[in-house]
């Protein structure tokens, strides 16, 4: 296998591939590989330190198979753990934010409600995002814990989910939200149920294209000369890689076989 040329993503989990599947579809040549660190999901109740640790672990694997760029494709470690990794690596590192600039466009109402983990709420990444961009936009958040783990069991549109899904975003609905920000890469797995509660009139927007609009600059800019390796997907996990391939075969649309981390990664 050729170690070079990659380009390296990774979530808490599976939410990431949100992420991937604009990345794939932008950039269809490029050899692509996945980390779902489901061994530690959630990150959103974890310490920013420890989700630190495991981003430059994930990143060092990452690196060491090739990876000449590094995608975050989650929100609460992009809170954690960029500004470091940004330091400790000398390759574009691609993060991303809650979807507050494009959402603040689109209100029509000027009320918008932010669904995320409590992690990238709490986190000076996100009040730095609400002070540049809010302006006079009402911003509603909304913490959302265990929905996370309903998209890692692969449980989509099942009644605990829906039940959660209705718990989180009613209250947003109740005080005008039009604009709902999925503020968590696992979420656009649970759009079909989050527009079933709040109606054709909400709109939902995440980050998933724009970051792969994003990634495709920063390589372009800073690594014009690179040439990337066969066109592959490939895909670790730091859990269950049975469960994994499982659940992570579903979500891509694809058969996908998830090979386990090695031991000094997990
Ligand atoms: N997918 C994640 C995000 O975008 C993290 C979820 C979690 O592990 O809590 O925030």
């Amino acid at each position: 296998m050729q170690k070079t040329g990659a380009i390296g993503v990774f979530d808490s989990g599976v939410g990431g591939l949100s992420v991937l599947r604009h990345i794939r579809q932008l950039l269809p040549n490029e050899r692509l590989i996945y980390v779902a660190d489901s061994g530690h999901v959630p990150y959103g109740d974890k310490s920013r330190e420890y989700i630190e640790a495991r981003s430059l672990t994930i990143a060092r694997f990452l690196q060491q198979q090739g990876a000449e760029a590094i995608v975050i494709a989650c929100n609460t470690a992009s809170a954690a753990a960029a500004a470091t990794l940004r330091n400790q690596f000398d390759m574009p590192i691609i993060a991303m934010e809650p979807a507050v600039k494009p959402a603040v466009a689109a209100t029509r109402n000027g009320i918008v409600g932010v669904l995320a983990t409590t992690g990238t709420l709490a986190s000076a990444r996100f009040a730095a995002l609400l002070e540049r961009y809010a302006g006079e936009v009402e911003i509603i958040t909304q913490g959302c814990p265990g929905l996370v783990e309903q998209v890692e069991a692969g449980e989509l549109a099942g009644a605990q989910t829906r039940a959660l899904v209705g718990q989180y975003t009613r209250p947003l609905l109740a005080r005008g939200a039009d604009t709902l920000i999925l503020g968590c890469t696992h979420y656009p797995f649970l759009a079909a149920v989050i527009a079933d509660v709040a109606g054709g009139n909400v709109a939902l927007v995440d980050t998933g294209a724009a970051v792969a609009r994003h990634l495709q600059r920063r390589i372009q800019e800073e690594l014009p000369s690179r040439k990337s390796a066969h066109a592959t997907d490939e895909f670790f996990t730091s859990g269950d890689a049975g469960q994994a391939s499982r659940i992570m075969s579903a979500l891509w649309g694809a058969d996908v076989v998830v090979k386990q981390l090695p031991q000094e990664f997990m």
